[in-house]
């Protein structure tokens, strides 16, 4: 059998690099998403659309915008803070049409975007990814019963001119141009046929329905922002919810060729999926391991809509949004070796439930979380896995990915990034560099691995200034060459000839010119040069 092309680049492309998805944690300095309508007609209460946002650093400036400014608002936020952001009622979309109701939110450090659709019990949630998580490739599918033409697909586009087309088998062609931060609605066609969204530059896709049936006759809203093709996976673990409810869970899988799943998916597993006309399949009440020979995307349809984590995208810390009002639940997807390890802030986990998945390593976790609408941590020293935040109470139920803070496990609880820099322009001596970075909480610079020297060029890597100091001096006693964190050096970046061994020369400096970035040099320490403070990241940036 020959691959076709778009098979080829899915199947090589990953397994060798690995690396690649280190890229998706959820915060970001950038991201777009919209409202999607909220039908709920039996509600006579307002909508609230409203982003809850996280902040990972000091001194972050968040702005929020909508349709060029007819909405907005600053916020000045601090480690550990999250804020919520009510939005007017006027954002949410109408069926299909275009508009610029985007909502824009930009900060100048990184932070997290959760999102809440709501009107009464009809609600959902979904991560917002950040702009450098975004892709220009998107598969969509709706599910077939209840027969209903209403689950729909927003492309939201960023900060340029932008031309989208929309395809699927038995239908024309559609190409929309976008201007910047505008957006259009659209259908989705029936699974198992998948509608394929292509753009020039890269835009937001949710997908979702405006009043998604529930039992006793009423009905919510569902929908997630989609990952771009790129990002899908091949390894899943469908958790079971533990939902006690007459609701019936369904899944929904894309192909990323536009194959049938049920020809991808291993002949054990197509009993789930019944001949024609009865898609989506019912889940049996258990955890199942859906391994697939392309990459797909797996979603949960009930409660909310609910996309699930490929293995290769797990990771090590999450941070998780709980909504009050509801019952909450963090759901946990780990090694079975590794569960004892799972911690919730500085505590081990103690009100779970696991269950082993067969056939699997894997256990899935029910951890059930108070009422209390503080973000929170789930980390994992060494071991990645999969988390998910839903809540129900007596009508509703919501539920979406948690939001990755760190991918990889680094030795350090959460700590989503190394350190918050200052370069520091008033040119001192070393040692009153040193006194100067005490008195504001930080300290003299210490880089000492690749690591953190790879954090520094990056944020420093725009700056006008030749060199400035950082925390390494030479003792006087042993003549050998000493972080002030007292480490010794880990990584050697002097320069050419140096480290100059005159007596003169008993502090560095680093350079920050573009072709010897990073690079070390002895120089006097009575010398008067800028300095770097720096604070190294929180390991518990919440609780
Ligand atoms: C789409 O929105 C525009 C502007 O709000 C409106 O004038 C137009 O009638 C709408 N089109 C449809 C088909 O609803
Ligand atoms: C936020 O808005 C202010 C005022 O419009 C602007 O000066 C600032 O650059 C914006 N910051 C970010 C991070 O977008
Ligand atoms: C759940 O699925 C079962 C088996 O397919 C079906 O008989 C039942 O009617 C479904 N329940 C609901 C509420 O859709
Ligand atoms: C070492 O430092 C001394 C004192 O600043 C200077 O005179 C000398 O030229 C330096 N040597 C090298 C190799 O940079």
């Amino acid at each position: 059998m020959w691959l076709s092309w778009s098979q080829i680049v899915v199947i090589f492309i990953f397994p060798s690099f690995p690396t690649g998805f280190c890229s998706l944690v959820s915060s970001g300095t950038e991201f777009v998403t919209a409202f999607m309508e909220n039908i709920a007609y039996f509600y006579w209460t307002e909508p609230t659309h409203k982003l809850l946002i996280a902040c990972l650093r000091d001194n972050t400036v968040v702005n929020v915008t909508v349709a060029d400014q007819a909405f907005k608002k600053s916020l000045v936020m601090s480690e550990g803070q999250a804020q919520e952001v009510v939005l007017p009622s006027w954002v949410e979309l109408e069926k299909f049409n275009s508009s610029y109701k985007t909502v824009h939110v930009s900060s100048n450090s990184p932070v997290t975007v959760f999102s809440i659709n709501q009107k009464g019990s009809s609600i959902d949630t979904s991560v917002v990814l950040p702009i450098q998580n975004l892709g220009t490739q998107y598969r969509v599918a709706a599910p077939t019963p209840p027969v209903d033409r209403l689950y729909q697909f927003v492309v939201i586009n960023t900060n340029e001119v932008n031309t989208v087309t929309v395809s699927h088998s038995s239908k024309e062609k559609l190409t929309v141009t976008l201007g910047p931060y505008e957006n259009a609605q659209f259908q989705a066609a029936q699974y198992p046929v998948s509608t394929e969204v292509t753009a020039q530059t890269p835009v937001a896709v949710l997908f979702g329905h405006p009043c998604s049936e529930l039992d006793m006759c009423k009905c919510s809203i569902a929908f997630e922002q989609l990952s771009p093709v790129p990002n899908w996976g091949t390894q899943f673990i469908v958790p079971d919810l533990f939902l006690t409810t007459t609701m019936n869970q369904s899944l929904v899988v894309v192909t990323s060729d536009g194959s049938d799943p049920k020809d991808i998916l291993p002949s054990k597993y197509h009993s789930e999926f019944p001949p024609s006309g009865s898609y989506p399949p019912v889940l049996e009440d258990s955890s199942t391991h859906v391994p697939a020979s392309v990459t797909v995307a797996v979603s949960l349809l009930q409660p909310g809509l609910m996309t699930l984590i490929p293995e290769e995208s797990f990771a090590t810390c999450y941070l998780l949004h709980t909504l009050g009002g509801y019952q909450n639940y963090a759901l946990v997807v780990v090694m079975t070796k590794d569960k004892e390890g799972v911690m919730l802030g500085e505590e081990t986990i103690t009100k779970v439930t696991w269950k082993a998945v067969d056939e699997t390593d894997y256990s899935v976790g029910l951890v059930e979380l108070d009422f209390s609408t503080r973000p929170r941590v789930i980390w994992h020293l060494t071991s990645k896995m999969g988390v998910y935040i839903f809540g129900k109470n007596y009508e509703a139920a919501f539920g979406s990915p948690a939001l990755i803070l760190k991918v990889e496990p680094d030795g350090s609880k959460c700590r989503a990034y190394p350190g918050q820099l200052e370069l520091v322009l008033e040119e001192k001596s070393w040692t009153d560099a040193v006194e100067h970075c005490w008195n504001t909480q930080s300290e003299l610079g210490s880089f000492n691995s690749d690591k953190v020297l790879g954090f520094v060029a990056r944020e420093l890597g725009g700056t006008t200034l030749s060199s400035a100091w950082v925390g390494l001096r030479k003792s006087l006693l042993s003549g050998e060459w000493r972080w002030l964190t007292r480490e010794p050096m880990a990584v050697d970046k002097w320069s050419g000839n140096q480290p100059n061994t005159s007596l003169l020369t008993q502090c560095a400096e680093m350079s920050l010119e573009p072709k010897t970035i990073l690079a070390w040099s002895a120089t006097s320490c009575c010398d008067q040069l800028p300095f770097i403070c720096f604070k190294q990241g929180t390991e518990m940036p919440f609780p």
